[in-house]
């Protein structure tokens, strides 16, 4: 185990020799299955190589306890509920899991997984307190934190009651922000410690998919550890060493919100499959050759291609084929809600463009980029031109330059195009990014094709800047006196 802030003070287990726990402010024994077997703890406390406190034995819980004790952590489980106590305490797996009977038995057998109500107990002879209670929905959709605040109170008074320095590592699905607003003021509160001081907060999320759960969990697509103070992950690092996979440290909000894009990931690639898979059976198309033909592109389907925060998608292509396979589905009578959502919130992102602009309360625009992406003249569909659009409408003055849009040269129906959608563009139009830049009270970044060190030599400390396109770091310019995105 690493040293924490307050090494010095912690209580090693293995240095000192284990103690046995009893007669140390332990709760009295409940009579049947939710008691402490007290020896038997104190068992755990000898053989194991690390102290894990795992509180919520659910689906999360009783799993990560199993699968810690394999890897010969010392694992005591915590639940308020005392049956799923009693099962663990008897070597009886309290989910339905593959591979679940056989590790808690093993962890059982060889006295290193153990279980109990006593909160204050585990806190006093673990290291690491894991929280895996549950978060579930309210009856409006909020977040019911209930469970957390109850875990976080009774991990705090535990806190309290100790000398050694502990990590307090939140597991349970949690909106970003919450450790910080939510669980550490209930655990300084209840423990009279400070967090990072006198014991750290950590937030571990948890990407198993029950029915696979233990192998999930022995082989996690990856690891990502969330600290307020980076030296808080040092007992985390260690105790994950043998997982396979990426490791990422990061911050806490970060780790909560990576938790949530995945889940929502996760069920919009269900939903849209679905609705693929709907389309294709009322046109008689067989949908599993095409989802095998579809999810064998890894380059553009399944990758990180089109998954960078940045301006609306447009073009010749998307928009249209979007609308015909909504028109479609609606000539079959079909609803595609996921589908048809996803032309709403392009337009949408649009508009928070233009809200963008106007809340800036100044009127002259330079728009840098026209076409839908750089390197190509292409106008069709460009959300540029449709950016714009709206902004001339609501009264702003605007130069444009775009390294590759000559109106000269636009011909056939990329021509046809601008002039049915905003012929008078042309007069926008201006041959150098400089001319453009120099007139303007807010800036606006749409394309990559950019020189940073000419842009960096025109712009003033009072322009505002908003980078539609998400530059890549290396194409930022620096010292910008405001430069923003609209989502990133
Ligand atoms: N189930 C999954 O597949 C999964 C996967 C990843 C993340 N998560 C998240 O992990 C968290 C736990 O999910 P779950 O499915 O394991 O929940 P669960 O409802 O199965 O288990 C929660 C357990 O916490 C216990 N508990 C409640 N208050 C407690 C307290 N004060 N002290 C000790 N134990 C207490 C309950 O008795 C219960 O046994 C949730 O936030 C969930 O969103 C779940």
């Amino acid at each position: 185990m690493p040293a924490g802030p307050r090494a010095r003070d912690r209580t090693d287990l293995k240095a000192q020799g284990p103690r046995p726990p009893w007669g140390r402010g332990w709760r009295a024994e409940r009579a049947g299955g939710g008691g402490l077997d007290r020896r038997l703890i104190y068992q755990v406390m000898q053989t194991g190589t690390r102290s894990v406190s795992i509180f919520g034995l659910g689906y999360v819980g009783s799993v990560m306890a199993a699968c810690l004790a394999h890897k010969s952590n010392r694992v005591i489980g915590v639940d308020v509920n005392p049956t799923k106590v009693a099962m663990l305490n008897s070597g009886r797996s309290p989910i339905l899991e593959k591979r679940m009977d056989q590790l808690v038995a093993e962890g059982h057998q060889a006295c290193r997984l153990h279980a109990t109500t006593d909160a204050g107990a585990a806190i006093h002879e673990s290291d690491i307190s894991f929280v895996c209670v549950g978060t579930p929905s309210q009856r409006n959709g909020k977040l019911d934190l209930s469970h957390i605040e109850h875990v976080c109170g009774e991990i705090g008074r535990g806190l309290g009651r100790k000398d050694a320095y502990h990590w307090v590592v939140l597991r349970s699905t949690l909106l970003p922000g919450t450790t910080d607003a939510v669980a550490v003021p209930i655990l300084e509160a209840a423990s009279g410690k400070r967090a990072g001081a006198d014991f750290a907060v950590c937030y571990n999320p948890e990407f198993m998919r029950e029915g696979n759960a233990v192998t999930d969990f022995f082989q996690p697509p990856f690891t990502i550890l969330g600290s307020r103070h980076t030296q808080d992950v040092a007992a985390l690092r260690e105790l994950y060493a043998w997982v396979p996979g990426r490791t990422f440290e990061t911050s806490v909000p970060v780790a909560e919100m990576v938790k949530y894009v995945s889940n929502a990931y996760h069920a919009l690639k269900v939903s849209f499959a679905n609705e693929v898979g709907t389309i294709c059976k009322q046109l008689g198309v067989d949908t599993e050759s095409v989802m095998e033909i579809f999810t064998s592109d890894t380059k553009l389907n399944i990758s990180d291609a089109y998954l960078t925060p940045g301006f609306a998608f447009g073009g010749s292509c998307l928009p249209k084929d979007l609308r015909a396979l909504g028109y479609r589905a609606r000539e079959l009578d079909l609803r595609l809600p996921v589908i048809e959502a996803i032309l709403l919130s392009n337009q949408e992102h649009v508009e928070r463009a233009v809200e963008a602009v106007l809340q800036a309360g100044k009127r002259r625009v330079g728009m840098l980029g026209l076409s839908f992406k750089a390197g190509t003249d292409d106008l069709r569909e460009s959300p540029q031109v449709q950016l714009i659009k709206r902004l001339l409408g609501e009264g702003c003055q605007i130069r444009i330059w775009d390294r590759d849009v000559s109106m000269g040269r636009l011909i056939g129906s990329n021509r046809q195009f601008i002039e049915e959608v905003i012929p008078h563009i042309g007069s926008l139009l201006a041959p150098t990014l400089e001319e453009v830049v120099k007139e303007a009270e807010v800036v606006i970044v749409g394309t990559i094709s950019i020189d940073k060190g000419a842009l960096a030599s025109v712009l003033h400390p009072d322009q505002f800047v908003m980078d539609l396109v998400n530059l890549r770091k290396s194409h930022r310019t620096e010292g910008l006196p405001f430069c923003k995105g609209i989502c990133w």
